[in-house]
């Protein structure tokens, strides 16, 4: 009945602002409007990482619930972690409306949202009220607009959350926050992950649990810069590495009209790039740090493309928009059949078994 009502709506969202169809989205899960997932996950989907072990390796990104309003939903759906965010420290109402358009023919959209949230404190208090029901939440975190030091924006926010979160992201990768994704250069990279680290180290002991920090990168980067990114995650090792956030450029769209609209792409044609980047991080970071591969999502092929390119956990959001929250029950069984093709008797078996095929590739 509830996956009949989703079904019908689908049509209905698609037709309307995608702001706004985003808030009702968010209200139907507040409301318990939504599929739950049926049956437990697979065994062989479950994966160790870090201390934490998780039912499956597909996870909501960041930016679907940016102020951590309905995590309990999307894991109920069958996600096996949810990543929150991203949250600044102070409350900040993002860009002008509307910022937010849909590319249907390209199963794309592009969004210049600027990191419009409600601040820590809401987002804690929140975060309280459902302490203790366990599943797996990431916290995004990233700078106001307008702070005069981003990078005490972000070990704001670790110190915010260091005792209610499974795992940070460090978001340096927006393209809608004037002069963000200048922390990806080297020096700049360098002191925000030493002090980020730093703060999480400091809070560990007392919460009994150094909080896994993970660095989420964007896909507009050169082979020089992802030289560099590596560099530095040798000299400050993250726990993780998440490829990608959405990209700037418009490679091959044909939504000529929206494809003019300022912002970050992303969807199906972020798939190609990001898988790409995904790879190429693969080869120049440690084995021992797990990547999370996000970007075009929206198959069973597609997550599993980012596993063989070298993806330990992934991630989607724009898919969903496409193709409604049916499609997470979808692509947790294409994962399965793709892996059992192959020969493998758990998903970490097939993790990086294909980085070359997309090292190989030029980018877009
Ligand atoms: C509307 C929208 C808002 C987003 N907001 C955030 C955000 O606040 N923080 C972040 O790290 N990424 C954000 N992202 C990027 C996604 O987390 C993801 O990296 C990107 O969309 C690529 O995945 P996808 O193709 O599956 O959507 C946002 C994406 C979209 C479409």
């Amino acid at each position: 009945m509830l996956r009949n009502m989703a079904r019908l709506a689908q049509p209905f969202f698609r037709a309307i602002d995608p702001e706004r169809a985003h808030d009702l989205a968010i209200e139907a899960l507040r409301l318990g409007l939504y599929p739950r997932a049926g049956a437990a996950d697979d065994p062989r989907l479950a994966v160790d990482m870090w201390d934490l072990r998780l039912p499956n390796p597909l996870g909501m990104a960041a930016g679907f619930d940016k102020d951590g309003l309905v995590p309990d939903a999307l894991l109920a759906m069958g996600l096996g972690f949810a990543e929150i965010g991203t949250v600044t420290p102070r409350p900040q109402p993002g860009n002008p409306k509307p910022r937010v358009f849909r590319l249907t023919a390209d199963k794309g959209v592009i969004n210049r949202l600027g990191f419009n949230n409600d601040g820590h404190r809401a987002m804690r208090e929140r975060l309280i009220e459902r302490r203790g029901r366990g599943g797996i939440i990431g916290i995004n975190v990233g700078a106001n607009k307008d702070s005069a030091d981003f990078i005490a924006d972000y070990v704001a926010g670790i110190e915010a959350f260091a005792d209610l979160a499974s795992y940070f992201t460090v978001n340096i990768s927006s393209p809608n926050t004037p002069g963000l994704r200048d922390l990806q250069r080297g020096d700049a990279l360098a002191e925000l992950l030493a002090k980020v680290l730093a703060a999480r180290d400091a809070h560990a002991e007392q919460n009994k649990r150094r909080v896994p920090v993970a660095l989420k990168i964007a896909p507009d980067l050169t082979e020089h810069d992802l030289d560099d990114i590596a560099g530095v995650l040798d000299r400050h090792p993250t726990d993780a590495l998440i490829v990608s956030n959405t990209t700037l450029s418009r490679d091959g769209l044909s939504d000529a009209a929206q494809a003019g609209e300022a912002g970050g792409l992303s969807g199906a044609p972020l798939f190609e790039r990001s898988t790409i980047v995904l790879a190429r991080m693969r080869q120049r970071v440690p084995e021992t740090m797990p990547l999370i591969g996000v970007g075009g999502i929206h198959s069973g092929e597609t997550a599993y493309e980012k596993v063989r390119a070298g993806a330990t956990l992934v991630q989607l959001y724009t898919g969903l928009v496409f193709g409604g929250f049916e499609m997470i029950g979808d692509i947790k069984q294409g994962l399965l059949d793709a892996m059992l093709a192959d020969g493998h008797a758990r998903i970490a078996d097939a993790v990086a078994t294909g980085v070359s095929d997309w090292t190989d590739r030029p980018l877009p």
